[in-house]
């Protein structure tokens, strides 16, 4: 439902461009063409590499009961959405037999450090730690504090079969330590940025941990390739189509993007997708901001400000045709809340429904909404999404007229941390940063 909101001749001006666009990721002629390596690594994943991933993630499930994953952004988000969309979110209340799989080195909280830690205290234990350039403060913060308590219980000689690293081919601290300790490692491409490497060892190996089918996310992926490629025009690429709709709405004043679900197991996903479309597209005073809601839940926080707040917002729904199990409302002789009339529906048909009401609410309230629609929430399928929305995400940067591969303002924050904390080099500017603060009345 965009239709009503930009002109269809502006969404078939804009669907050439994005052929030509995609004709510039497949062809690497556009910004950024040494990150192209995602574009075509679906149907460049061979048997030998997922069967190695297979080996050392069965090795760490027999070594442990928690796996914990190190890693920030573009390095732990695909593995996390991934394993929530096909978790089950209450394994933890059945006493979840087999390993666990949880995530640290995304933030700097000491609690979190902590909580993590003690829920660790007796449980057999092993890491895998993922940096592309090995050199990110957060995760080399979790790896040396975590690494500490695997030599502490199981010793150097232990520590070496609990370990293992993601990691760039040559480059970085952690590959290096890798080496020396003779951790086993994994190569994160040179030609996959952080955000489109879910589907190297990035976030293949903690998946296959987790017991997901990495060998079927794959093959969702490589259909993905074929349906998007270069030769698939407009009228049939539905990565085009996306990525041409969204930069219509954009130029029409549509700036806020919301991602959705009426699955909350998608969730993460859109956190995955926040980070996917934000770290490309905002760059040079440009982009939309990428904003994700799980409904109904945000119906009743978000509802409000997106049916009547200002326009700016248009959503992506991602729509699950069907889902595994399904729930009937009983009949009750009193009818004592009035729900009676729902009695012997079924609550996908009730979700349906409150997804299309939803979608006409919006769309009369000045909210354009557009809709992927998937058969079912597996691996196959996620494997399909993923590789649909960095395709998008490709195309759309190049339409927006933006390097979607690179993140020169994620140094900023980097840089004055580090100045803050008196990293050897950047004493000059610490001293500059600290006299602001004292002058803001901070430190
Ligand atoms: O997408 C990106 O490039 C970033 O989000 C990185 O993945 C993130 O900053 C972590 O970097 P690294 O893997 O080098 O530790």
């Amino acid at each position: 439902m965009a239709l009503p909101f930009v002109p269809e001749a502006e969404i078939v001006r804009l669907g050439a461009e994005a052929e030509r666009c995609n004709g510039m990721l497949q062809e690497g002629t556009g910004a950024g063409a040494d990150f192209l390596g995602w574009v075509s690594l679906p149907s460049s994943i061979d048997g030998a590499m997922l069967e190695r991933v297979d080996e050392v993630a069965r090795r760490l499930r027999q070594l442990a009961s928690v796996v914990v994953v190190i890693g920030i952004g573009g390095s732990y988000l695909g593995a996390r959405a991934v394993q929530e969309a096909l978790g089950d979110p209450f394994a933890g209340l059945g006493g979840a037999q087999g390993t666990q799989v949880v995530y640290a080195g995304q933030n700097l909280s000491p609690d979190y450090l902590s909580s993590l830690l003690r829920a660790v205290s007796d449980r057999s234990l092993a890491l895998i730690v993922v940096s592309k350039s090995g050199t990110t403060t957060e995760p080399a913060v979790a790896f040396r504090i975590l690494r500490e308590e695997i030599v502490r219980r199981y010793g150097v000689r232990g520590a070496r079969e609990r370990i293992v690293a993601v990691t760039d081919r040559a480059r970085g601290a952690l590959k290096k330590m890798a080496d020396e300790q003779g951790y086993d490692t994994f190569v994160i491409p040179d030609d996959v940025g952080g955000r489109y490497s879910v589907l190297t060892p990035v976030g293949l190996l903690p998946l296959a941990v987790a017991g997901v089918d990495v060998a079927a996310l794959v093959e969702g992926a490589q259909a993905a390739e074929r349906a998007m490629g270069a030769e698939v025009p407009f009228a049939g690429n539905p990565a085009l189509q996306y990525a041409a709709v969204r930069n219509a709405l954009y130029r029409k004043g549509y700036k806020v993007e919301l991602f959705g679900s009426y699955e909350p197991a998608l969730r993460d996903v859109g956190e995955w997708w926040k980070q996917l479309y934000g770290e490309s597209e905002g760059k040079q005073g440009r982009g939309i901001f990428p904003a994700s809601v799980t409904f109904t839940t945000d119906l009743h926080s978000m509802g409000q400000y997106i049916q009547e707040g200002e326009r700016m917002l248009f959503e992506t729904i991602v729509s699950i045709e069907a889902p595994h199990t399904d729930v009937t409302v009983q009949a009750e002789a009193d009818d004592a809340d009035g729900l009676n009339f729902l009695a012997g529906r079924r609550l996908s048909e009730v979700n349906r429904t409150a997804e299309n009401g939803v979608a006409l609410a919006h769309c009369d309230g000045g909210v354009p909404n557009l809709r992927v629609t998937l058969p079912r929430v597996d691996a196959y399928e996620i494997g399909w999404l993923l590789y649909f929305f960095e395709r998008a995400c490709g195309v759309s940067g190049y339409l927006l007229g933006v390097n979607p591969f690179d993140q020169p303002g994620v140094e900023a924050y980097k840089k004055n941390m580090f100045a803050l904390l008196g990293k050897p080099g950047y004493e000059a500017e610490g001293e500059r940063l600290h006299e602001r603060l004292r002058d803001m009345g901070r430190e």
